[in-house]
């Protein structure tokens, strides 16, 4: 991770940037105002996939399992990941294979949008379009049940979301001063 760092450092410069973080940490929010203030493309992989495979991503969930949209995410990931120039936002587990996490890493800089389980939750439990915050008969989590599984899948992701180059803390924060901050935290990895 030093040598990755330290490879990024002055002559080596990327300009291409993941956005990675827990569903509802911002990700979509904070990709294209980003975009936008530097001069870059925005390019949102749950929708490419989506626009591509011509069905939605709970659709994709039910008919061929959580397996099979990995590879989808990571096959698209090699094709697009070089693109110069772009801001990119990954779906919040497509960083669980490590495979891809490298390919990401490599291509880029990687940033977390790091936010708390509590924050999280109040974010997502008014939606119902997360195939992974469902039961497994289907149905939509009740309180509880949505609290335990946010909490579950960070602790199971945690040490895949750290890799990142950057991270931030979103939280309560105003889009406005993430945005300023990772504005500032990226002079020293990209290309103007
Ligand atoms: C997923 C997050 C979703 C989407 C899919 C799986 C996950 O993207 O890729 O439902 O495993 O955390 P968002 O993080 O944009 O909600």
């Amino acid at each position: 991770m030093k040598k990755q760092h330290s490879q990024m450092d002055g002559t080596n410069k990327r300009s291409v940037i993941f956005l990675m973080g827990f569903m509802g940490s911002g990700k979509s929010t904070i990709g294209p105002i980003l975009a936008n203030t530097i001069g870059y493309n925005f390019v949102d992989l749950d929708l490419l996939i989506e626009q591509r495979e011509h069905r939605k991503i709970g659709d994709i969930f039910k008919q061929e399992g959580e397996k099979k949209f990995r590879e989808m995410e990571r096959a698209l990931l090699r094709e697009i990941a070089l693109t110069p120039r772009t801001v990119i936002s990954l779906g919040g587990g497509t960083i669980t294979d490590q495979t891809t996490l490298d390919l990401v890493k490599e291509s880029g800089v990687l940033i977390y949008l790091k936010a708390e389980s509590a924050y999280i939750y109040k974010r997502l439990r008014t939606k119902s379009d997360r195939p992974l915050l469902r039961t497994l008969e289907g149905q939509l989590m009740d309180a509880d049940q949505l609290q335990g599984r946010i909490e579950e899948l960070l602790t199971q992701r945690k040490n895949y979301y750290e890799q990142a180059h950057i991270i931030i803390h979103t939280d309560d924060k105003k889009v406005g001063n993430t945005i300023d901050e990772l504005v500032k935290r990226l002079r020293h990895y990209i290309e103007e």
